[in-house]
């Protein structure tokens, strides 16, 4: 069995000290262009140690793109600065800094947008209360949005990250082209699954290109998908193991799956018989590393994820618990936190944004 303190080299030649990383959590912290504060820089440093990985919260890549009020952005030279902290602060601990980069697409909101209508592959809005009709992209647009995730790239490489992570789930932007649901084209962008890939796919050249162009040593790309949408049209269980027959041949340097519970079966009665993270394991063939996240906060939980996955992604547990890594190392399982973390918040000190952001968010639970 993998223990999680082993450490493993990416296909791009990275290697990663440990099989932990922080999974992405935007913390809504940031400044209202985006730009991160020091208060977000701190929590992040806080959280590091220990860690083979960090990847960030969300980072709009451009400004139509922004999701909700803080979020990070990557979509300008000028976070430039502010950018290169935060990598050094992750790096100072020992950990690999890696940036999640995304479009919010039609999961966004007029009012966060200034007034501006959210987009998307198509005209269609998403199941959810208060959701707009987003504007279909045109094909020039497409493309300009695709160059936005280069040039995040290139700004991730120049501010001394160590990675991104393609932010494929949760149902934005990446997700909407995937999707029956949000893409109902008729261009080369829509159509049968091959078609709705399209957009995956010159994504993932585009990326590679400015990694190809601007970084001087290895650098690592991820994805991170959902594997199955309850709307109908939607993305089924099969579709995404189509998905990985598809993304295991490229050079991205792991896939990760986003779960709640790791352990979670698929809708699909035809696949119940394994978790999902079982068969996105198996369909992958060991062509890259598969991160599993969900409800990670034990011994246990860790040893359960490493029989389906390389690398074992927590958040909330780190979230409420800053210092858990260091416990799994040393065996003192005993102080790790283990109690409801919503109650948690009434007795854990956070700066006021992020407690206004995770009081509002354990009473709501949005889809991030
Ligand atoms: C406060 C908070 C913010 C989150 N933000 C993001 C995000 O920016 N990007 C993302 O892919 N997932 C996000 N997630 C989902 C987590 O990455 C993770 O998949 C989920 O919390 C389950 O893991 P856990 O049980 O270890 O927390 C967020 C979750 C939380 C609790």
């Amino acid at each position: 069995m993998i223990s999680f303190d082993q450490s493993l080299t990416l296909p791009s030649g990275v290697t990663l000290k440990n099989r932990l990383m922080m999974a992405p959590m935007t913390t809504s912290q940031s400044f209202y262009n985006g730009t991160i504060t020091e208060n977000e820089i701190n929590y992040y440093a806080q959280r590091s140690k220990g860690l083979g990985a960090v990847i960030t919260g969300a980072a709009n890549v451009e400004a139509i793109g922004k999701g909700w009020p803080g979020e990070l952005s990557i979509a300008d030279d000028e976070m430039l600065p502010e950018l290169t902290l935060l990598a050094s602060a992750i790096k100072a601990e020992g950990a690999k800094a890696i940036i999640q980069i995304f479009h919010g697409g039609r999961m966004t909101h007029s009012a966060t947008l200034s007034g501006i209508q959210p987009v998307s592959a198509s005209a269609i809005a998403a199941l959810r209360p208060d959701a707009e009709i987003p504007r279909a992209l045109t094909i020039d647009e497409i493309q300009a949005t695709i160059k936005a995730f280069g040039e995040a790239t290139r700004r991730a490489i120049q501010a001394g990250f160590d990675g991104i992570e393609l932010h494929g789930a949760n149902t934005y932007l990446i997700q909407q082209f995937f999707s029956p649901h949000s893409n109902r084209r008729t261009d080369k962008y829509g159509g049968d699954l091959e078609q709705r890939y399209t957009f995956i796919a010159e994504l993932l050249d585009c990326v590679f290109e400015a990694v190809k162009n601007y970084a001087i040593k290895p650098f690592i790309v991820g994805y991170r998908f959902s594997s199955e949408e309850f709307e109908t049209p939607g993305i089924r269980f099969a579709d995404t193991l189509w998905l990985m027959t598809k993304l295991r041949e490229t050079k991205l340097d792991y896939l990760h799956l986003s779960l709640n519970t790791y352990d979670r079966l698929a809708q699909d009665k035809a696949y119940q018989e394994n978790s999902m993270l079982a068969y996105i394991h198996e369909a992958i063939q060991g062509k890259m590393p598969l991160v599993g996240v969900g409800g990670v906060r034990t011994r246990t939980d860790v040893e359960n994820v490493l029989t389906d996955a390389e690398f074992v992604a927590v958040g909330q547990q780190l979230l409420f618990d800053p210092t858990w890594p260091l416990k799994l190392a040393t065996n003192n399982d005993p102080a790790m936190f283990s109690g409801d973390f919503a109650d948690a918040l009434s007795y854990t000190s956070f700066a006021t944004p992020l407690f206004k952001f995770l009081d509002q968010r354990y009473r709501s639970i949005p889809n991030i």
